[in-house]
């Protein structure tokens, strides 16, 4: 049961048992309740927070009282403290108290082994209420797990669930542990602004009107991209910033509108030195939070590796289930989807042949959220008379005896497997069974939870194609150098960038580059982007002024905080490790934002709202 609705009666008693509340007086709280133990017994002590739980026992009253460390059971006994034992009837579930008392071994028999402070207890002299409370929406209980909705509403309830408080807790030794990281190494922490022009990192920018300048706009910053370097430029050779970034996305388990990035940027370095630094701060991280050693130096994989084996360009490679490319063997064969399709790959799974034809068609169906119309497989069994293997698939029959012979060459086909085929657009084909790859991995139970791989994945395409917009866009940013000897001939289909992402279970955790840094290089990649010379000239006309005045060669990495601290506290999704994060719909249930504003905002603005489209 997660609503608990609190009736008129008992807001009467509540409003009631608010004119018992005290002020704090000259108290002050000397001991918290979680970290009480047996070195404290006889102490008096004064402790302050929440009521958990109040049982009411053969004339003596327990309460489990809670603050952010934790538990500690305290009883009100009549023969002690008359006074203090009566007035103890009045406490519910999150009352807040202070008291004094003693502490004292719990009786025997009476130990609680699963709680930190199970072996004592505080017998209480006096106490006071603090404040009273209305009937939580839910429980404040980590074996409890309310409608995300709820907890979001009452995300202040929330947060004083144990594990809630022990994810902000890991997020912040994080951050001190970066930042310990940084100082030691040189890095020098300095703030870029928020009000600021938009940087193209790949998503729609939030926009703050100008009161002063009526039609001008500010955007947030998506990244502080074009500051970093230009400090850089400034010659400050090693900043980093916890950066709060802005990207009007659309959102996912690990995405949310607002985020923080540990922002990074070096002079006078290349690859080398960057993911060094950078596998130095990972492993810090790992080290002082978790007590983890990571191994080092980082693997690496080129992106066109990472696309071949794995289809995607952030492998988890705790499992194997690699992609296989079979579009040679099946080209101009039997099977019409296969014999002209652009590329057709195959993925094995050693025992798959179990699988029902429920469990197929439920990856069918998964396979077509990435664009897939189906999905085909084989089965490779031993038949009855168990001689050779029998091959069950609704396209076998279209495979000619040479196709056969070459699937199972290049696959290792062996009974017991089950191959599942992807035909079609190399893109398509890549996410249908990359993706379909993790899922087995999921589903199958290869996966180690307790494995940590962290790999690099470098030399990622400088452009990509945007079908929509028709016309090459940046893979990372366009202020990444191309991999290219000098800036004539760029063909932007195939020129690699100077690029790297992080890569942990599967997770992208950090992306960076090395940057252009003579105008001539950065007005190449604009070129390249199809921008003409005047528009590059308007939009970042201020960048390759600055180019122009002696840069030092430079580069940088971002590390997502959110996502590491996701990862890090073993969260199923970024908003467990957020204090206020935004709903998929990008709302905050708090405090009802986004909202409508009053007409005379807008017209100091200048704006004038539509009717709704
Ligand atoms: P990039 O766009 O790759 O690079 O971002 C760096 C890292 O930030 C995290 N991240 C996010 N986390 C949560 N929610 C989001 N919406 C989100 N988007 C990105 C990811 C990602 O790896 N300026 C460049 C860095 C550079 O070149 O130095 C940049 O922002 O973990
Ligand atoms: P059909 O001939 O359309 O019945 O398809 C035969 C088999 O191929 C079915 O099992 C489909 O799920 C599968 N299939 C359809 N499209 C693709 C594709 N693009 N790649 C791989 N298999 C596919």
């Amino acid at each position: 049961m997660d609503i608990i609705q609190d009736s008129q009666q008992e807001r009467d008693v509540q409003l009631e048992h608010q004119k018992l509340v005290k002020a704090l007086g000259s108290w002050t709280r000397t001991h918290d309740c979680g970290s009480l133990n047996a070195d404290d017994l006889q102490a008096e002590v004064c402790l302050m927070g929440w009521v958990q739980f109040r049982r009411d026992h053969g004339g003596l009253i327990f309460v489990d009282l809670r603050d952010r460390a934790g538990l500690t059971q305290v009883v009100f006994i009549p023969e002690v403290a008359p006074q203090a034992h009566e007035n103890a009837h009045v406490l519910r579930s999150e009352y807040v108290l202070a008291l004094k008392g003693y502490v004292r071994r719990r009786p025997e028999g009476m130990e609680n082994p699963n709680l930190a402070t199970g072996a004592i207890e505080v017998v209480v002299r006096e106490w006071k209420l603090l404040n009273t409370s209305r009937t939580p929406a839910f429980l404040i209980d980590d074996r409890q797990d309310p409608a995300e909705n709820l907890k979001l509403e009452y995300r202040y309830l929330d947060l004083r669930r144990p594990r809630m408080a022990a994810n902000l807790r890991d997020r912040h030794r994080m951050a001190q542990s970066v930042r310990r990281y940084l100082d030691e190494s040189g890095f020098i922490e300095v703030e870029t602004p928020m009000l600021t022009r938009s940087t193209p990192e790949g998503a729609r920018d939030f926009l703050v009107p100008s009161r002063l300048n009526h039609g001008e706009f500010y955007a947030l910053p998506q990244s502080p991209q074009l500051f970093k370097q230009l400090l850089m430029m400034g010659g400050l050779d090693k900043y980093f910033q916890v950066a709060r970034c802005f990207r009007d996305e659309d959102l996912r388990a690990d995405r949310q509108l607002e985020f923080t990035q540990i922002d990074i940027e070096m002079s006078f370095v290349d690859e080398e030195q960057v993911m060094s630094m950078a596998e130095g701060l990972a492993a810090r991280l790992f080290k002082d939070v978790k007590g983890i050693d990571i191994p080092r130096p980082f693997p690496r994989m080129t992106w066109d590796t990472a696309m071949a084996d794995y289809g995607v360009d952030k492998p988890d490679t705790r499992f194997d289930l690699k992609l296989v490319d079979v579009t040679d063997i099946v080209h101009g064969g039997g099977f019409k989807l296969f014999a002209s399709a652009e590329l057709v790959k195959a993925v094995r799974v050693p025992g798959g042949e179990t699988l029902s034809r429920k469990e197929i068609d439920d990856y069918t169906e998964f396979v077509k959220i990435y664009g897939a119309q189906g999905l085909a497989w084989i089965k490779i069994r031993k038949p009855e008379n168990g001689e050779g293997v029998e091959w069950q698939s609704p396209v076998a029959k279209f495979l000619s005896e040479a196709e056969r012979q070459g699937l199972t060459e290049r696959l290792g086909l062996a009974a017991g497997d089950i191959v599942f085929f992807q035909a079609g657009e190399a893109g398509m084909v890549n996410a249908a069974l990359g993706n379909l790859r993790l899922r087995l991995g999921a589903d199958l139970g290869l996966i180690d939870n307790d494995a940590l791989n962290f790999l690099w994945v470098t030399d990622f395409p400088m452009f990509e194609y945007d079908k929509e917009e028709k016309r090459y866009v940046a893979c990372h940013h366009p202020f990444t150098q191309m991999q290219a000897d000098g800036l004539t001939d760029i063909n932007p289909a195939t020129v690699k960038a100077r690029a790297y992402d992080m890569v942990l279970n599967g997770n992208e955790v950090g992306g960076g580059s090395i940057r252009n840094h003579t105008a001539e290089m950065q007005r190449g990649t604009f070129k390249a982007l199809g921008f003409d010379p005047e528009e590059a000239e308007s939009q970042f006309g201020f960048l390759l002024r600055a180019l122009e005045y002696g840069a030092p060669p430079h580069g940088g990495i971002a590390f997502g905080l959110d996502r590491l601290a996701m990862l890090l506290t073993g969260s199923t999704s970024i908003r467990e490790v957020i204090a206020f994060p935004k709903t998929q719909k990008g709302t905050c249930l708090l405090t009802s934002a986004p909202a409508q504003v009053a007409p005379r905002l807008l017209r100091d603005l200048g704006l004038k709202l539509r009717e709704k489209e």
